[in-house]
């Protein structure tokens, strides 16, 4: 399941609140969250400090150098040595697994480290019952058809005339680069009351069969009190009025 959306509607949050939604109900039993936004992470959000080294991009940085540098033997397969490195990457919490993608730097074209980059991931995340990404904002991330495996994924707008557009070109782009998702799930987030008409009226005109309203949430001023002083969202009370509502609506996506 992918989370996507404009810059700054509550991916992030929300991912989280999935996470902590399928662990107080215990659904899965092997989970993998994977942050592939190089820029706003989770593990911040849960209070985890990652350092580059150990991303997925920091790994495959040294390892373009090394290539660079002609120190790799040859006689061992290429998408063998990726796949150690993206292994090593794997954080392992107790009731989770998370897996930082970072940002890839160094100059030249690596085209074939990034294409079996893709294939690795889509190899580990079989090993589990249930893998959440946090997209980075935008289309981009979509239009480079990186979310081939994905099932499910759920769009998040704000109440803003962007976040819906973003979400409508979302969808336009998902269909242009033949993405199948079985099921696109529209959530509202940081929605006034009243308000949620709105958002269903839209995606109803939307008119596709796989995009499905899923809700709208509050803003909760103690999510942003926890982002602000930096607590680990995870440990937010489990009768917060953003959890409460949010896992009404995480049960119809489960
Ligand atoms: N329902 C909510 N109530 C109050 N604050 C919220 C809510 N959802 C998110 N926020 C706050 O909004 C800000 C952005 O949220 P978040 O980082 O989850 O967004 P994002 O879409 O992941 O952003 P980015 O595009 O930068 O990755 C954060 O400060 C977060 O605490
Ligand atoms: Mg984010």
């Amino acid at each position: 399941m992918s989370f996507s959306g404009k810059g700054g509607v509550g991916k992030s949050t929300l991912l989280i609140m999935l996470l902590k939604h399928v662990l107080n109900t215990k659904k899965y039993k092997n989970i993998l969250v994977i942050d592939a936004d190089p820029d706003a992470n989770v593990a911040d959000i849960i209070g985890e400090e990652i350092r580059f080294k150990e991303t997925v991009g920091g790994k495959m940085t040294e390892l373009k150098e090394k290539i660079a540098k002609r120190q790799i033997p040859l006689d061992v397969p290429k998408n063998q040595i990726i796949e150690s490195e993206v292994f090593d990457a794997i954080i392992e919490k107790d009731e989770f697994d998370i897996i930082e993608m970072g940002r890839s730097e160094g100059e030249g074209c690596y085209c074939s480290v990034n294409n079996t980059l893709k294939q690795v991931i889509d190899v580990i995340a079989k090993n589990y019952d249930l893998v959440l990404i946090d997209a980075p904002a935008g289309l981009e991330y979509f239009a480079r058809k990186t979310g081939r495996n994905v099932t499910d994924l759920v769009i998040v707008t704000d109440a803003s005339k962007m976040g819906l557009h973003t979400m409508e070109r979302i969808i336009e782009v998902s269909k242009e680069v033949n993405l199948k998702f079985e099921k696109i799930w529209i959530l509202g987030n940081k929605f006034p009351s009243d308000t949620e008409s709105v958002l269903k009226d839209r995606v109803e005109k939307i008119g596709d069969n796989r995009v499905e309203f899923l809700g709208v949430v509050p803003y909760d001023d103690e999510i942003s009190k926890f982002n602000l002083v930096g607590k680990n969202l995870l440990k937010i009370s489990n009768n917060a009025q953003l959890y409460k509502s949010i896992s009404e609506l995480y049960e119809k996506v489960l």
